[in-house]
């Protein structure tokens, strides 16, 4: 019977290793993030965990490599915000963000930060904003691709100054830090995941958090909304998908590895470390993460349209 088989799956999933695809490149913070999940859920498994890198549009190559892939449980998608933003910035995509997954859950939440490279001129945020208005389209600013949330924060960055900056693209913004750090480009607005090391190595300058509230890790850094614009707030989110119809008890085997994972100490620590909080347990369902990429799409729409950010 179906039931039968279905219960037998649940027992014997997974037989060999499970892909975990990270839509932007090895280094990045979502990486970091996924490298930190599949360690642990390996060991919940007893399958190793493969991170496959998968960049490019922004986050949605991968979603529709993932959507088209065999809904065995094998194959599994690590993405952020982008899953709610690229509905709206997309006129075409290949995948439908509320119909064409099986949500395994939310993972973390994570702010960011406004940086520039070490010897940009201005050394806080007045002096960011008057300098970003002075320089306009001379100053590079990075993104990872339309539906990063690089990309996003840099959008609504530029619309709140009222200045156009030269957008360089990246396949993530691992390969981004590197050129920030290298004085090769001038602001990044990346996640803690990746930049509080380059913080605390001081082979950056921090300007601002894009959290509402300061951050406890970082109280003299003001929020870009105490530097003065106006309702400024991103949080970065981050949920684990696989491709629709994939069997009730596979899914149920995989949520419960990654409440496994969000429950493990080494992955607690190392969330502590990048700035990550783990979502409350009522969030790490199925349920709550189909539900948040609803809302999310609905909240973003508008604020992107006016933002006139689309790709065809
Ligand atoms: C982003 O900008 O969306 C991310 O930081 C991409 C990444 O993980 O590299």
């Amino acid at each position: 019977s179906a039931a039968f088989a279905g219960s037998s799956m649940a027992q014997t999933f997974p037989t060999k290793p499970v892909t975990l695809v990270v839509p932007f490149a090895a280094g990045g913070p979502t990486d970091i993030l996924a490298r930190t999940l599949a360690a642990s859920m390996t060991k919940e498994l007893g399958q190793t965990v493969v991170i496959e890198n998968r960049a490019g549009a922004g986050g949605t190559i991968a979603s529709a490599f993932v959507a088209k892939a065999p809904a065995d449980g094998y194959t599994l998608l690590i993405h952020h915000n982008g899953m709610a933003t690229a509905p709206t910035l997309y006129r075409k995509l290949p995948f439908n963000a509320l119909t064409d997954f099986t949500y395994v859950g939310l993972v973390a939440d994570v702010p960011m930060t406004l940086l520039g490279r070490k010897d940009l001129p201005p050394n806080n945020m007045a002096e960011f904003i008057a300098y970003a208005k002075a320089q306009g389209n001379k100053i590079n600013l990075a993104n990872a691709g339309l539906g990063a949330v690089s990309q996003l924060c840099g959008t609504l960055l530029q619309q709140a100054l009222g200045v156009g900056f030269t957008a360089i693209p990246y396949s993530g913004t691992g390969p981004a830090m590197i050129a920030l750090v290298g004085g090769q480009l001038d602001v990044l607005c990346d996640q803690t995941t990746q930049t509080l090391a380059q913080i605390k190595a001081k082979t950056v300058k921090l300007y601002g958090v894009t959290s509402a509230e300061r951050l406890s890790y970082l109280p003299d850094t003001p929020t870009l909304r105490e530097g003065g614009l106006k309702d400024f707030e991103i949080v970065v989110w981050h949920g684990v998908y696989g491709p629709k119809n994939i069997p009730a008890p596979v899914a149920a085997r995989l949520n419960q590895a990654l409440k496994a994972a969000l429950k493990d100490p080494a992955v607690i620590a190392k969330a502590g470390d990048l700035g990550a909080v783990i979502v409350p347990e009522a969030k790490q369902t199925p349920e709550a993460l189909q539900a948040w990429v609803k809302d999310e799409i609905a909240k973003w729409a508008p604020l992107l349209k006016a933002a006139g950010q689309y790709a065809d």
